[in-house]
Parts: C-alpha cells; structure tokens; sequence
C-alpha cells in the first residue's frame, strides 16, 4: 500500500475523514474544531490512491502558560489501520511543528485505545485518566524536544 502524506489545502479536504472516525453518527460540521479557523492551524491528509484515508491537525497552543503547539483529529478510517498510516501522520505533524518553533512541546488529549500509539512516537502521558463526555477516557500526553 503506498501511502502519500502532505499538506491538505484547507480542512474541507480532511473533515470528512476527520468526521467519519471521530464523531460517527453526528453531523459532519460537528467534527469542526474552533481551532481550525486559527492562523497557524496546519492540517496533513494521508492519501492511498488519491483517497483521503488519514488525517491529523497541528495547533499553536499554550502549555502551562508556555507557549507550544498542539495535536487534534487523528484519524485513519478502520479499512487502513494498523498498517502504519497514522505513524507516518503523527510523524510528520512532529516534524512540522520541531520546524515551526512554537516552543518546544506538543501537547494532545489522547483516547485510551490510543495511548500505546502515542508512547511509541516518543509522548510521554501527564496526570491520570479523564473523561471526555460523549467521547471516552482520555489522558493529557506531552512531546518535547
Ligand atoms: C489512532 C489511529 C489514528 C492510529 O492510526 P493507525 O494507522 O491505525 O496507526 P498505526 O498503524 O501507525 O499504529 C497502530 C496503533 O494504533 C493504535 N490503534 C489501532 N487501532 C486503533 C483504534 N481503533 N483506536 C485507537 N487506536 C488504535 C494501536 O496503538 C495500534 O498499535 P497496535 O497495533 O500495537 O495495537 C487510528 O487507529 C484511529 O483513527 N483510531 C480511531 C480514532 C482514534 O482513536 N484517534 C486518536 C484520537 S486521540
């Protein structure tokens, strides 16, 4: 399967995906984050055939007070997971944002099911376990460098 990861020209190009595996079941405009409006939002489409399979979005957002950047709307639609899609998105949304230089952290509220995704890309979890109403169990995950 070849996987082509780049910059997606707007969030429209991602929102479907986004919505798909994020807020199944619910409007597609539910899955819009405040954040997407933002000037330094940065949305990355893992494409396979010229197919939208994968997302990811890169914020700039405060951590503790300093400033850092944030991760939101990791997805991969269920047919392509578990193949290596989402890696190859959270990697490059890493590269970016060491290239950016807003600080030097990235911050992200990961699901359960997620958390060993996350902990093999190098974040490390802060604090316990807490839910998300609607959504699930998360934990607050932290990258610096
Ligand atoms: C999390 C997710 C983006 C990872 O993308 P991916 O292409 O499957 O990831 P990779 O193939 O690079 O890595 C696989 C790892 O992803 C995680 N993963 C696999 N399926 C998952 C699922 N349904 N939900 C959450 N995480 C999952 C596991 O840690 C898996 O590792 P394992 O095979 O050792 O258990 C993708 O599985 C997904 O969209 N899951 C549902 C939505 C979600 O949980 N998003 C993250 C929000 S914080």
């Amino acid at each position: 399967m070849k996987v082509e990861v780049t910059e997606a020209a707007s969030v429209d190009d991602i929102i479907a995906v986004r919505a798909a595996v994020l807020r199944p079941g619910r409007p597609v405009s539910a899955a819009r984050y405040p954040e997407d409006g933002g000037e330094w939002a940065l949305h990355l489409r893992a494409d396979v055939d010229g197919q939208v399979v994968g997302c990811g979005s890169l914020y700039r957002a405060d951590y503790q007070g300093e400033e850092a950047q944030r991760i939101r709307g990791m997805a991969v639609l269920a047919g392509f997971r578990a193949a290596g899609v989402g890696s190859l998105v959270l990697a490059a949304l890493q590269e970016r944002a060491m290239e950016r230089g807003f600080g030097h952290l990235i911050w992200l509220n990961a699901r359960e099911r997620a958390i060993p995704f996350y902990e093999r890309a190098g974040f490390a979890g802060v604090g316990g376990i807490f839910e998300v109403p609607g959504i699930g169990p998360h934990r607050l995950m932290v990258f610096k460098w």
